[in-house]
């Protein structure tokens, strides 16, 4: 095949270094079940789940008939003032799954677009019981929401926040990373428990700062997933609960990760036994096959906001693509497969297959201070080159890439998270590639 189609004159990749990926293009043509097929027709295989998405593995066909099916019945239609019937479906199916009373889902497109629409609910909920006051809004350091403006200004990449610094919501306060590497470098399967309370600064400084009764809400992913898999310590997400509780802040649980199967549960909320007011998903919903991202609100929430004239709009949001009925039917096919196939189950205990296979693996080799598992994935920690962060992982990256397996750089982690269908010699496979290419890469 000629280099031409892949010349990057036209195409500018996200988060991408786009002057590099000319110099060396991945370019995947096709792929089934756990396998890419690459431009230049090698099998690479999917070690990330296609960013976190493909829990049911690639070419579902019941998924792409339903698709098409749906495409052929009904393409689109106007999702303001009216609905479509997948869309129903979809949101019955979804609120089904969710624990406790998150019984209501507002779809959209994206994680992006579900952070976003979290945190304007959230003002707008409080706005319509009359405590338009609270609008401080809460994240976590090295927390990832999305690119929209409210995701990067609750997110706490600094990377991803610099360059917007000055665009950035006000009124936005950020609580201390869950991660103690000096003294919980290896997480093997269970949350650290910590002898310092996590919470702390929450509690005795950001809260007092603002005062309780200014905030809005809090957000954080149960498990931060894009900073490279940092797992909170016992009871962090239950102490947290009780806090928002306390002072009638609203929790907003960012599942786009963890949601529809990554913990070996429908959820983290059922994992972690902590019921957020709204939880956030997206990727797994739909396979990753086609876009869909949502937040599932409590009852309370939406019973609180239908006010005003009936004829008027409760909350100003929402997007020409909500409950796109190809998306809808996606899920739906989805769902269907990840229950038929019990396959919350099976990334459950895949999970246990490339925690052990990881910690056995990949602790002890040069540059590793630290592997941490839990459910369906894991990350290796790695010291940085110096001066040049992120870069010893980039390479890494590339280099497992050639070996055949795809893995995930996030600033000086390489994560692992394979769709559920995954067996065991593939997790072998896998890490036994990373691993070769950290020795590879033990002097540079
Ligand atoms: C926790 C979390 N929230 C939001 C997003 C953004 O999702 P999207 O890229 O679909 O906008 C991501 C993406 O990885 C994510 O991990």
């Amino acid at each position: 095949m000629t280099a031409q189609p892949f010349n990057m004159d036209n195409q500018w990749l996200p988060f991408t270094p786009n002057r590099h990926f000319r110099t060396d293009p991945r370019v995947l043509v096709a792929a089934e079940g756990m396998y890419f097929t690459t431009h230049d027709g090698r099998q690479i295989i999917d070690g990330i789940s296609s960013l976190w998405c493909v829990g049911a593995g690639h070419g579902r066909r019941a998924i792409s008939e339903a698709i098409k099916q749906q495409l052929d019945t009904l393409d689109y239609s106007t999702a303001f003032q009216a609905s479509n019937d997948k869309a129903f479906l979809a949101a019955t199916a979804i609120a089904d799954l969710a624990p406790g009373d998150l019984n209501k889902v507002f779809f959209c497109n994206s994680g992006s677009e579900a952070a976003d629409t979290s945190l304007k609910m959230a003002l707008a909920y409080h706005r319509a019981r009359g405590e338009g006051h609270r609008t401080v809004l809460i994240g976590r350091e090295r927390g990832y929401h999305g690119v929209g403006f409210g995701g990067i200004s609750v997110g706490g990449i600094p990377g991803n926040r610099k360059v917007f610094s000055g665009a950035l919501l006000p009124r936005v306060d950020h609580m201390a990373f869950i991660h103690d590497q000096a003294a919980y470098p290896f997480i093997h399967g269970e949350e650290p428990v910590w002898d310092t309370n996590a919470l702390e600064d929450l509690e005795k400084r950001i809260l007092p700062l603002h005062d309780p009764s200014n905030v809005a809400a809090i957000i954080v992913e149960p498990i931060a997933g894009s900073a490279g898999w940092y797992i909170p310590p016992k009871g962090y997400l239950t102490q947290l609960r009780a806090i928002c509780d306390k002072h009638g802040i609203l929790l907003i649980f960012d599942e786009v990760i963890t949601g529809f199967g990554r913990l070996g549960t429908g959820f983290a909320a059922d994992y972690f036994g902590v019921i957020p007011d709204m939880l956030n998903f997206a990727k797994c919903v739909t396979n990753g096959v086609f876009p869909m991202g949502g937040v599932i609100c409590r009852d309370h929430m939406f019973d609180a906001m239908m006010t005003g004239p009936d004829h008027a709009i409760e909350f100003l949001h929402g997007y020409t693509y909500s409950g796109h009925p190809a998306a809808c039917a996606a899920a739906l096919a989805t769902l269907a497969i990840y229950r038929e196939e019990d396959l919350f189950t099976r990334a459950g205990k895949m999970g246990h297959i490339l925690g052990d296979a990881m910690h056995r693996e990949l602790r002890g080799l040069p540059n590793v201070i630290g592997v941490r598992t839990l459910g369906l994935a894991g990350a290796v920690e790695l010291s940085g080159l110096p001066g040049t962060p992120g870069k010893r992982a980039y390479d890494i990256f590339l280099d497992c890439y050639q070996a055949g397996v795809m893995v995930r750089p996030a600033g000086d982690n390489l994560v692992l998270a394979p769709p559920y269908i995954v067996e065991a010699a593939q997790i072998d496979t896998m890490v036994s590639v990373l691993a070769e290419a950290i020795k590879r890469h033990a002097s540079a």
